[in-house]
């Protein structure tokens, strides 16, 4: 059976699979399908502890446009918010459900739902990784700007957090260069090969080609608000932090956006195309992971 736990671990052709479904499921988008889509009679359950918009979305509309059906459960209004364990949870959902997409704090809790579950069961956001959100990114990348392999990624903000985290973890699997602009207090957990870390978010950005940031207060971290929004005002994606760039770098932004925060409007919207392109990505990308996701591995293929 497979999951997507976390980028941690994963090998570059089952992230390839993954880009070349969702290319696929995007071409597809709104023409007529004759035969069953892949999650036909399956119902998933969405279990979110935390807010979204993009990824609760996407995954709405893709699970029913794959043909199965999403029940969408906020941890607040079940069990789970009222302190059952997430294994009881797990072993209740397994029973009923044929899939789980989980958004919470806790890495080891969705680890703990698949294993109890004992169904296909995706992150969608965690305090150590935001898998479908790079993978959809690096599909936005090669998109519009070729393959990723050999890029110099530059990530301005939050190095230690979730999206930073998964990223990295992208870098050793494509095979780029991911370069974190950020406070000491926040930099990236490990630097290595693929992965390095500088203060001066200038230098960071410097021949980028892809400017990428994220909120500077996670979900979770919110009585840090005013601390971090001084430790990071140097690191702003503005106008003189994209000339430092390549010519035509590629600026995104995970979203949600705080203008004036982690990017200045002005940049935000004289980008916006490819930011909200990125967002829209996020829907095929999840098509293309659920499509890996329920699809019987060939013979041979682990
Ligand atoms: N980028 C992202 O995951 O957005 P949401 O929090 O709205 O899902
Ligand atoms: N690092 C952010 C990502 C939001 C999509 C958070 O965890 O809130």
């Amino acid at each position: 059976m497979r999951h997507l736990l976390k980028l941690q671990g994963m090998r570059e052709p089952e992230a390839r699979e993954i880009l070349r479904l969702a290319r696929l499921a995007k071409k597809a988008r709104g023409r007529k399908r004759s035969v069953q889509g892949p999650l036909t009679g399956q119902i998933w359950a969405l279990i979110f502890t935390k807010a979204s918009t993009r990824t609760r979305v996407s995954f709405e509309v893709a699970i029913r446009e794959l043909g199965g059906v999403p029940s969408f459960l906020s941890a607040a209004e079940i069990q789970l918010g009222r302190g059952e364990l997430v294994r009881d949870t797990a072993r209740v959902m397994g029973r009923m459900v044929h899939g789980a997409v989980i958004r919470t704090f806790a890495q080891s809790d969705v680890e703990e739902f698949a294993e109890f579950a004992k169904i296909p069961t995706i992150n969608a956001l965690t305090d150590d990784e935001h898998p479908c959100q790079i993978l959809s990114d690096i599909f936005t990348i090669e998109e519009k700007r070729g393959p990723i392999q050999g890029k110099r990624i530059a990530f301005i903000g939050d190095a230690a957090c979730n999206v930073p985290r998964s990223w990295a973890e992208a870098a050793r699997i494509f095979d780029f260069q991911l370069v974190c602009g950020a406070p000491g207090k926040f930099r990236p957990p490990a630097v290595g090969s693929h992965v390095s870390w500088m203060e001066d978010p200038m230098e960071a950005a410097r021949g980028a080609d892809v400017l990428y940031t994220d909120v500077w207060v996670s979900m979770g971290k919110e009585s840090e608000t005013a601390e971090r929004e001084k430790i990071f005002a140097p690191y702003q994606i503005d106008r003189r932090m994209v000339r430092s760039a390549k010519g035509d770098v590629l600026v995104l932004h995970c979203l949600p956006a705080y203008r004036g925060k982690e990017i200045s409007a002005e940049i935000l919207e004289e980008r916006s195309q490819d930011i909200f392109d990125q967002a829209e990505n996020r829907l095929h990308t999840q098509k293309g992971i659920l499509e890996w996701i329920v699809a019987k591995p060939l013979r041979g293929r682990k």
